[in-house]
């Protein structure tokens, strides 16, 4: 039985990093972002062997369900749950799931993941979590990480997929003001909390640690090197996700007093220069997975 959609019409209180989730412009972000992430990884379960042997999976905070969806099509013996905070994500995944007639395979649950999961222990042979730096702050990773190992059951894995990499952060570009925008950014993240460098957002350098810490077994951890190039659909991608993330963030940037009076001209800039030939992203990506012990 699906959790009913919050009637009041709001988002319950959070500590993402976009402020604003009633905008409609974060969930557009997030369904590009899905999908140029997932086609950049290779595949929805790159890097995990056997994937075809998870019945029941878990994604944890699944934004509008993208990624649940496309493991669903991918794997019909798979059942998916995915849980958010936000019921607007919620809503639309589950519209798509009955669009893309998945509904019998796919649940799409209200929850905070900051709070106990409404889980058994012992239920999912994987758990999934990608982006969670978004509203995680660098103490609450363990907490986290303990209660997934919690909800997986003996034997099933672990999986978190982060912006960044052991050696480097996120994303980086030949563009100047691209890299200033992104130089607010994560000066905002590293006061409000998510970050503890200011070239650096999350925990993707030790998601490993942080897994073997949780009690995770045979950790492996692999980075991914994302390219977007201007001209090309790529290209395309990551200057509509420039033009909303820097739109969706700049609450976030102003509270920390992290942005410039010429914020919006900067961000003009910047969509000119994304666009000029020869304009490029790499973007740094670790995935990092373990399994929960046989007790
Ligand atoms: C950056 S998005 C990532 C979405 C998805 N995992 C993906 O990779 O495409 C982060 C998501 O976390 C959700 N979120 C924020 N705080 C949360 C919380 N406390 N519990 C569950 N979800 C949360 C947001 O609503 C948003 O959908």
């Amino acid at each position: 039985m699906p959790t009913p959609i919050d009637p009041r019409g709001k988002d319950n209180p959070s500590t993402y990093f976009v402020h604003n989730q009633h905008d409609e412009a974060e969930m557009i972000r997030l369904l590009l972002q899905d999908q140029f992430i997932t086609a950049g990884m290779g595949s929805v379960l790159a890097g995990l062997e056997r994937p075809e042997a998870f019945q029941h999976v878990l994604d944890v905070a699944c934004g509008p369900g993208g990624w649940v969806l496309e493991t669903a099509a991918l794997y019909p013996t798979m059942q998916i749950t995915g849980i958010d905070i936000s019921w607007r994500m919620i809503e639309y995944a589950r519209a798509q799931a009955q669009a893309r007639r998945l509904a019998r395979q796919v649940d799409f649950q209200v929850m905070d993941a900051m709070h106990p999961l409404q889980f058994s222990d012992n239920t999912f042979d994987l758990v999934n979590m990608r982006f969670a730096s978004s509203f995680l702050h660098l103490k609450e990773w363990p907490v986290i990480l303990n209660e997934l190992l919690r909800v997986a059951r003996p034997g099933g894995t672990v999986r978190v997929t982060e912006s960044g990499s052991d050696q480097t952060g996120g994303p980086t570009s030949n563009s100047p003001t691209y890299e200033r925008m992104l130089s607010m950014l994560l000066c905002a993240g590293e006061k409000a909390g998510y970050g503890d460098h200011p070239q650096r957002w999350g925990v993707a350098h030790r998601l490993d640690e942080l897994l073997t810490e949780a009690g995770c077994q045979q950790v492996q951890m692999r980075p991914y090197r994302l390219e977007f190039v201007a001209g090309t659909a790529a290209g395309e991608s990551i200057y509509q996700d420039a033009m909303y993330m820097f739109q969706n963030t700049r609450p976030l940037i102003d509270t920390w007093g992290c942005g410039s009076t010429d914020y919006q001209e900067l961000y003009q800039q910047m969509l000119v220069e994304m666009q000029q030939p020869g304009f490029h992203v790499f973007w740094n990506l670790s995935s990092a997975w373990g399994i929960k012990a046989h007790d």
